[in-house]
């Protein structure tokens, strides 16, 4: 098989990457994918920095051996955690990590306040704070570490009572600030989105990262030269840490929202 035909893998600590690859199908839908949830391990968010590290190594490792042509970080936090420690690595492969979408959501709220809704680790870590400091000038930035969230998500839970409680909670104080926009910091806030529009109303503009970081993969594979270039339609292969039937099928129906 030559590398263009190869597939692109996917990883995260769960379901929350499909959110990503779904993005993907609609950018890239002559590539074939390969994605490994690791919901054994999820929620990453409250882990330590190393143990992350070492889980995403293995996600890593699971993914080349399937031989894919490219690995995509689809985890806030494990980009966070583990990016360059993987690139060091890994350096015969591209590695695509995503994190929170801070420069769109600085260009449209001019000057009032950005929550970012992200894991603790990643609001953490150094590459945010890094990112805070290019952009704490132009706007307020309010970080909004939501544990417990994913937890939700990989239970299948995205809509309905215990959702709108968790969001209330969390929002409620805040959204009394000049809020102009939210920033889905963590791969698995796409799918309570509309739970989220019920509570912070629609003039709210709600931005996550997976578009940005699709475009991104795309480039690197026109510049790599290998950009699938069959005729027909993408196929997804869905792996997961957890035995459990349920989670597979919970992918396949996140993907199909
Ligand atoms: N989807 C992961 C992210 O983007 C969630 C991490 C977790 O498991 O806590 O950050």
């Amino acid at each position: 098989m030559n590398n263009k035909e190869k597939s692109i893998g996917f990883f995260d600590s769960g379901v929350g990457g499909i959110s990503v690859l779904k993005e993907s199908l609609s950018i890239l839908p002559n590539e074939d994918f390969i994605y490994f949830g690791d919901s054994i391990n999820a929620p990453y968010g409250t882990k330590n920095v190393n143990e992350v590290k070492k889980l995403a190594f293995n996600a890593v490792d699971f993914l080349l051996n399937k031989g894919v042509k490219v690995i995509v970080i689809a985890c806030n936090t494990a980009t966070s955690a583990a990016i360059d420690d993987l690139r060091l690595r890994y350096t015969d492969i591209p590695i695509i990590g995503i994190e929170p979408a801070l420069k769109p959501a600085v260009e449209v709220s001019r000057g009032r306040s950005v929550v970012i809704m992200a894991t603790p680790m990643t609001l953490a870590e150094k590459k945010f704070s890094n990112l805070m400091e290019v952009y704490k000038e132009e706007v307020d930035i309010i970080p909004l570490p939501c544990e417990g969230l994913v937890e939700l998500i990989e239970e299948g839970i995205i809509e309905g009572e215990q959702v709108e409680k968790y969001l209330k909670g969390k929002l409620t104080k805040i959204m009394q600030r000049d809020v102009a926009s939210i920033v889905l910091g963590c791969t698995h806030y796409p799918f309570i989105k509309k739970e989220l529009v019920k509570i912070v109303g629609e003039k709210i503009i709600i931005i996550d990262g997976s578009i940005g970081t699709v475009n991104q993969l795309k480039r690197k594979l026109v510049s790599k030269n290998i950009l699938n270039d069959k005729k027909t339609k993408s196929r997804v292969s869905i792996y997961n840490s957890s035995q459990d039937n349920k989670i597979i099928d919970l992918s396949y129906k996140l993907l199909r929202l």
